[in-house]
């Protein structure tokens, strides 16, 4: 038999190849949720327009129930030769309504209905990545807090630079989550106009009400231009763009923790929780977590990449290339949700080795600056001035083999007369830290503070939920 939607003009079955490469319900099953709430508005629409008759739209709304509660259940036979899961649940409804179900279709199209599903459910992700990002930064501000005054080395070009706190290094991710929480909540607004009744790509002769429709879906209004809300697919672009970028900070995150379990460096352990073993040699405990995260971003990244060459080439309005939308997209999402709820375990389960920390915040004489810092303030010298003395006095520690605050006054006024013992009082790495209160710094007291704001901020957003 020919297809059942279309069948009129065809007389033939497709091909096996044709049907393989056709058909997308192995992908777009999962938007069935967003695909019945869909056609129930339609529905309920076109009864309150006087299109179909309000026992039909009844009819039509109990059995999309019915369906939603089969597939929810599981009970549902997905048919690969219905193509995708608008056929498939019309379908269905027509076995269980019978000739009303053929109603459902009027003054629309799977061109407008799969534009309105796909962005019911990348408004779904958005939420869900926002709730998880919130998630992130709470345990890393409860982390912050608790080591607002635990000494790390700061780096730069990986090579320790100046004493900081790990709370201060905490709070940094925060911020970033947080501009990745605006790029989703930005695309959130743009995302959330409703396609649905552009139809195939003109509109339609019927007297729809696209603002009831909008609405009943919680779209703040519906597209303007029908060829536009049926062609592009921008939102799903600018969701990955966004999901992109978080998951290159993840993969940060993700690399500085590699980077510390090492034993090489020693400044943070996981617990059993989040590290696996070795089949081979006992001793080893891999941070396999924070190397998938650091991975997961490929597949992320991927699948802007893949979209955006799909797209770029499209003339309006709806080309079948579309349909390959979705599949990188939802593994995509998938990845990162992943990603940003293993690095919170991460998070939440680390332990630092703050003994191990303050020794290596002091290496490298990472105190210089503050030793510089002293003679500009102290001495009145230009800070050029202090930046050469400093790095002299730098070259007789290290050929002498100690750091800077073990060298002898007298060793450091044989490069600089006017230096007097006060100067010990900035050289240890917690008076560094202590002294970094600009704002933005490191200082304990800065770092407590801006935990303790955040976790309002996040507290006051669960309230207003
Ligand atoms: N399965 C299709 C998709 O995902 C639905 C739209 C099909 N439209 C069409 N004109 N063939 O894009």
């Amino acid at each position: 038999m020919s297809n059942k939607m279309w069948g009129g003009r065809f007389s033939e079955r497709p091909d096996e190849i044709m049907e393989e490469i056709n058909v997308s319900i192995d992908v777009d099953r999962h938007m069935y949720a967003q695909d019945i709430a869909a056609s129930k508005a339609h529905a309920a629409m076109l009864a309150a327009q006087g299109i179909i008759t309000a026992s039909d739209a009844k009819n039509i709304g109990k059995g999309l129930d019915t369906i939603l509660s089969e597939i929810g259940k599981g009970d549902f036979a997905f048919k690969r030769s219905l193509e995708d899961i608008h056929m498939n649940v019309e379908s269905r409804l027509s076995e269980l309504i019978g000739t009303a179900a053929g109603r459902l279709h009027t003054a629309r199209s799977r061109n407008d209905q799969v534009a309105t599903d796909f962005r019911l459910y990348v408004r779904d992700v958005l939420d869900e990545t926002d709730a998880a990002l919130a998630a992130f930064q709470q345990a890393l501000v409860d982390r912050a807090l608790e080591h607002a005054g635990t000494v790390m080395p700061g780096f730069t070009h990986l090579q320790t630079a100046q004493p900081v706190t790990f709370g201060h290094h905490l709070l940094a991710y925060v911020e970033m989550a947080a501009r990745d929480r605006g790029r989703f909540q930005d695309a959130r607004k743009r995302l959330n106009e409703s396609p649905l009744g552009a139809a195939a790509l003109a509109g339609t002769s019927f007297p729809i009400d696209r603002h009831a429709t909008a609405k009943a879906l919680g779209f703040d209004r519906p597209m303007a231009n029908s060829l536009d809300a049926v062609s592009d697919r921008d939102f799903v672009l600018e969701t990955l763009s966004a999901a992109s970028i978080c998951a290159v900070h993840m993969s940060r995150f993700a690399e500085e923790i590699v980077i510390w379990t090492s034993p090489l460096v020693g400044m943070i352990s996981l617990s059993d929780k989040f590290t696996t073993g070795s089949s081979i040699m006992p001793q080893k405990r891999n941070p396999d977590a924070a190397e998938l995260v650091r991975a997961k971003t490929g597949r992320v990244i991927g699948a802007l990449n893949g979209l955006l060459i799909v797209m770029k080439g499209l003339p309006l309005a709806y080309q079948k290339d579309m349909q390959e939308d979705k599949q990188g997209a939802m593994e995509g999402f998938a990845a990162l949700s992943l990603a940003i709820r293993a690095m919170t375990g991460m998070v939440r389960d680390l332990v630092p080795d703050a003994a191990k920390m303050k020794v290596a915040a002091g290496e490298g004489y990472a105190t210089a600056t503050d030793l510089a810092d002293w003679l500009v303030r102290t001495l009145k010298m230009p800070f050029r001035d202090a930046h050469h003395v400093t790095g002299r006095i730098v070259a007789k520690a290290s050929k002498d083999g100690v750091a800077l605050h073990e060298l002898p006054l007298a060793a450091m006024q044989e490069i600089e007369p006017k230096i007097t013992k006060e100067v010990m009082g900035v050289l240890s790495v917690e008076s560094s830290v202590k002294s970094r209160t600009s704002f933005g710094g490191t200082a304990p007291k800065n770092v407590a503070a801006q935990a303790k704001a955040w976790a309002k901020r996040l507290e006051k957003e669960r309230k207003l939920g």
